[in-house]
């Protein structure tokens, strides 16, 4: 394994999970945040994630134990140099995710900078940094520790040794690897998203309820959760930013986004993480 430690820079649910699968795959990490009350709930889901597993007889009390004790956090971002592979996993904001790159390339020569970015350009993010051919997108899924695929996103400058080194770590942490250009939503989001925003087209028009929509496609299509389900499992706010993306980047008015979907956001109803979405949560 790694010996040194893996960053992550952010440390909300996405950086969770990914330093989750880090430290359970014995690799140590430092997980930056700007907000120590983030890191320090980050620290508690981790605790709970790594815990399920131990329920399951996945892991034992001991091996939970080294794990978190890989497990390091900081609000200080120049903690991470000398980190050979920095995942960031920020808010989806284009200039918030150029700067961090920016100042990363500056701190960190050498380090392959990965972005976990649901939707923006890696070449853009590439184009800002020192040495763009150690840029790469390196994107989970939701729940991290559960779904087993990672996007490898290839932006226009970055170097064949930096994809497979991507695609090492990705074996090393039990996920499959699929290698995609630098295309709108990649293949993930572009497939999955237009779905969910479907779906609210069809609450939208009064067609069905939510929770028949949802049961549609869960007992008729076999999917582990209904659409407006994984839309707040996502969240909302994301949902309409990959939108918006998508019918920037193609120019395609299949792409528009749904206006409850857009109204939603605007209320703050963006899912599990604030209390309400297209349903209600404790
Ligand atoms: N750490 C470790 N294990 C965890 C975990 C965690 N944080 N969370 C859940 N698990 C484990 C559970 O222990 C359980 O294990 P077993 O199978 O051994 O029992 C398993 O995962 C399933 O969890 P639950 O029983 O709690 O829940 P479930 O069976 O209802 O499944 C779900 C929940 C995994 C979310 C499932 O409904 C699912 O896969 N939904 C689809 C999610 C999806 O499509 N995600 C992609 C979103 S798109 C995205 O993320 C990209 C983007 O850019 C927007």
């Amino acid at each position: 394994m790694s010996e040194q430690p893996v960053g992550v820079v952010g440390a909300g649910t996405m950086g969770q999970g990914i330093a989750q699968v880090l430290v359970t795959s014995s690799f140590s990490v430092k997980l930056y945040d700007v907000a120590d009350d983030q890191l320090g709930r980050a620290q508690q889901a981790i605790d709970k994630g790594l815990g399920k597993l131990v329920a399951k007889e996945k892991l034992t009390e001991s091996d939970k134990t080294s794990a978190l004790a890989r497990l390091d956090t900081t609000t200080a971002l120049d903690a991470l140099r000398g980190c050979e592979i920095i995942i960031e996993a920020a808010p989806e904001q284009p200039a918030l995710k150029e700067k961090l790159f920016r100042d990363l390339s500056h701190l960190s020569h050498d380090a392959i900078l990965a972005s976990n970015t649901s939707s923006l350009s890696l070449t853009r993010l590439a184009a800002v940094c020192e040495r763009p051919e150690r840029v790469v997108g390196m994107h989970f899924f939701n729940p991290v520790p559960v779904l087993k695929l990672v996007e490898v996103i290839r932006a226009e400058q970055t170097s064949d040794a930096t994809v497979a080194r991507i695609e090492r770590l990705a074996g090393d942490l039990g996920k499959t690897a699929v290698a995609i250009a630098d295309s709108p939503g990649f293949a993930v989001n572009r497939l999955l998203v237009p779905m969910i925003n479907e779906a609210a087209f069809l609450l939208q028009e009064g067609a069905a309820s939510a929770a028949d929509i949802d049961a549609s496609m869960k007992l008729g299509a076999a999917h582990p959760m209904g659409p407006l389900a994984l839309g707040d499992l996502i969240g909302l706010d994301v949902c309409l930013a990959i939108m918006e993306v998508l019918q920037e980047g193609f120019g395609d008015p299949k792409y528009r986004p749904c206006p409850l979907l857009k109204r939603m956001v605007a209320a703050g109803y963006l899912g599990r993480k604030s209390g309400r979405g297209f349903h209600v949560y404790e």
